[in-house]
C-alpha cells in the first residue's frame, strides 16, 4: 500500500482525473473506486488518506457515503478530501467529516456534468471548458501540496439547509428520472453502458441496451455512448455530451489505479 490512498467517486471523470493529479502530485498514490463497495478497506497503513467525489444532488452520490462508511483508517492518518461540484458543493462533505473526520477539505468547481439539467460548459465561475480543465489541473497541484505540508482546515465543512432538503429529495428525483431514459436505434448493443453502470442497472437484450429503474444518476451510459443512442429527456439529445478528456472507460470503471 502506497503512503496515500485516495478513495474516489467518479460518474464522468472529473473528479477521478483531479484524483489522478493529486496522486501524480504527492509522487503516487492508490486510487479506489467507491463507485462500487471498494475492494480495499482496511488503509491502517496508509498515511493520508484521501476522498474526491462529486456533489450530485446538493449531497455526496448515491452510495458514496455508505460504500465509504466500514473503512479503517488509523486515527494518526491525515484524512483529506475534495467535493466537485458545478457551482454549490452541498452537503457532501458535512456527512463525510461525521463518518471520517477530516483534517483538511476543499469545495472546488469543474464542468457541469448534469446535462439534463445545463449544458456542460456551465460553471461558477462562469469560464469556458479549456479554462475549467486548466483550473482543476491547477487546484489539483496546489490541494498536493497542501496535503504533504498536512495543512489543516480552520472550520467544518457546513451544510446549507437548503442543500441538505434538496438531497433528501434526490432519491425520489432520480427515480422519476430514470424513467426518461430512452435508447434509440442508434444503439449498437457495444455494452459500454452496462460496463460503466455502478448500479448494474443495463442489460444488453437483443443487441440493445435497456435500462432499468435502479439508476444512481451519474449518466455515465448517456455520457460514454460512443453512438450517443442514450437520452434523458427531451433536452440531452440537443446538448453537447460531455467526459473528462484525460479519463478512460477503463479507468473509471476500475475498481483500482496504482499512480
Ligand atoms: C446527476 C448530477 C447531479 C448534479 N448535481 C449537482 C448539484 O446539485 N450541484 C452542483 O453544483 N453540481 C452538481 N452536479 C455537477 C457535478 O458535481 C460536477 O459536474 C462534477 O465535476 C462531476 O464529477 P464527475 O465527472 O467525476 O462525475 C451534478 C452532476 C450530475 C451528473
Amino acid at each position: 500500500m502506497k503512503d496515500t490512498v485516495i478513495f474516489c467517486w467518479s460518474g464522468t471523470g472529473n473528479c477521478l482525473d483531479m484524483a489522478k493529479n493529486i496522486a501524480k502530485a504527492l509522487g503516487g498514490a492508490d486510487i479506489i473506486s467507491v463507485r462500487k463497495k471498494p475492494e480495499v478497506t482496511d488503509v491502517r497503513a496508509a498515511k493520508r488518506v484521501g476522498f474526491v467525489f462529486p456533489c450530485h444532488g446538493g449531497g455526496a452520490p448515491v452510495d458514496f457515503l455508505e460504500n465509504v462508511k466500514d473503512l479503517q483508517i488509523d486515527k494518526g492518518s491525515y484524512v483529506f478530501a475534495v467535493s466537485q461540484s458545478a457551482s454549490y458543493p452541498g452537503t457532501g462533505l458535512a456527512e463525510l467529516n461525521k463518518i471520517h473526520p477530516l483534517s483538511y477539505w476543499k469545495a472546488i468547481t469543474h464542468q457541469c456534468t448534469c446535462i439534463w439539467l445545463f449544458p456542460h460548459f456551465v460553471q461558477v465561475p462562469p469560464i469556458g471548458a479549456k479554462a475549467a480543465q486548466k483550473r482543476s489541473e491547477h487546484l489539483s497541484k496546489k490541494i498536493a501540496k497542501d496535503v504533504m505540508a498536512q495543512k489543516l482546515s480552520k472550520k467544518d465543512p457546513g451544510a446549507f439547509f437548503l442543500n441538505a432538503a434538496e438531497n433528501k429529495a434526490w432519491p425520489t428525483i432520480l427515480k422519476l428520472k430514470a424513467k426518461q431514459f430512452k435508447v434509440s436505434d442508434k444503439c449498437i448493443g457495444c455494452g459500454q453502458c452496462a460496463k460503466i453502470c455502478p448500479r448494474e442497472n443495463i442489460e444488453i437484450k437483443n443487441g440493445k441496451a435497456v435500462i432499468g429503474r435502479n439508476c444512481v444518476g451519474c449518466l455515465g451510459c448517456l455520457q460514454y455512448c460512443p453512438t450517443h443512442a442514450i437520452s434523458l429527456g427531451k433536452v440531452t439529445d440537443r446538448r453537447e455530451h460531455y467526459t473528462n478528456p484525460n479519463v478512460t472507460v477503463a479507468e473509471l470503471t476500475s475498481s483500482q489505479l496504482h499512480i
